[in-house]
């Protein structure tokens, strides 16, 4: 059977181990290199729309954001992001990861809630196959969101802050490695203006609580220490997180629009007392009514 089968192509363990895995057999068996990012991307971009259709948009969700995209419009199909065969599964990823076709006005966008992360032990291929697989499946405007610690004590919690640039400090990039079939885009992809100006014009306009900034992306796995934090500002960074870099690159490189959010659920260490998980979601259910404006505002102007 080809891919598509539902729920029966998991692949168990995370990157190398599981790409590394020959899988054949009832529902199982692949006719595609699961060592070539790019091949499987296209495999699970067509496995995708036969699931949910073809998309125009896609959402990245972040956390704090899981309410915003109930908000964008009417659910018409889901399914488990683990049912495409490069997600990992869900006991590495967590519970929620799913992918909806909503339909927002005359856009049909894909929601994906649930994002891997490098911080999680995974390549960077891995994290931004979702958002490879979402551009191969017809997506033009890629609109990626995140919880981000702001280093402007003037940008207070619960602010949308609209990425102008980016400084990818995870020291990976999802374009190492063999080079991707020339249809697919240049071995060096151009990154001025990453994020697209008139997303970014129309986000600002749609939430007079928005301001730009530039987001600085780290490894993660633990919050900065008030020296990195104090590192951070000098390099130009005006929030700091632990994802959305490796996807924008990606999506920049397919020739998708890009469009990137952070919303501020923390001060940066050393601005504040303590930052601890609880309060990065609370800071996202408190914030949802206008971030959902602001989303709509990007996708109205696609
Ligand atoms: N640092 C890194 N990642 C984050 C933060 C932070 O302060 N807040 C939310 N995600």
């Amino acid at each position: 059977m080809p891919l598509g089968c539902p729920g029966s192509n998991r692949i168990e363990g995370i990157d190398a181990d599981y790409m590394q895995q020959p899988r054949t057999g009832g529902c199982n068996t692949l006719t595609m290199s699961l060592d070539d990012p790019w091949e499987l991307a296209s495999a699970d971009a067509e496995l995708l729309r036969g699931r949910l259709g073809t998309p125009d948009a896609v959402v990245v969700l972040g956390s704090g954001w899981a309410e915003v995209g109930t908000s964008l419009g009417s659910v018409e199909a889901e399914m488990p992001m683990s049912d495409l065969v490069g997600v990992p599964p869900p006991t590495v990823l967590g519970h929620g990861s799913t992918a909806s076709m909503v339909s927002a006005g005359d856009r049909r966008v894909l929601v994906m809630a649930g994002r891997v992360h490098l911080y999680e032990g995974h390549g960077a291929h891995t994290v931004v196959h979702g958002v490879r697989t979402a551009v191969l499946a017809g997506c033009r405007d890629v609109l990626l969101t995140n919880a981000a610690g702001s280093l402007r004590p003037e940008v207070g919690v619960g602010s949308a802050v609209v990425l102008e640039d980016q400084l990818n400090l995870t020291g990976a990039s999802p374009l190492a490695g063999p080079p991707p079939p020339p249809e697919m885009g240049a071995r060096f992809a151009d990154m001025t203006d990453l994020y697209d100006p008139d997303l970014r014009a129309a986000a600002l306009a749609a939430d007079p609580r928005g301001v730009g900034g530039v987001y600085a992306g780290l490894l993660g796995g633990a919050f900065e220490t008030p020296a990195e934090i104090r590192m951070l500002s000098g390099m130009g960074a005006d929030v700091v997180g632990m994802s959305t870099v490796l996807e924008a690159i990606a999506a920049r490189h397919l020739g998708a629009r890009v469009f990137g959010v952070s919303l501020v659920t923390n001060l940066a260490a050393g601005l504040q007392d303590t930052l601890d998980h609880e309060e990065v979601l609370a800071a996202g259910a408190a914030s949802a009514g206008h971030l959902g404006v602001l989303l709509q505002a990007v996708l109205g102007a696609g």
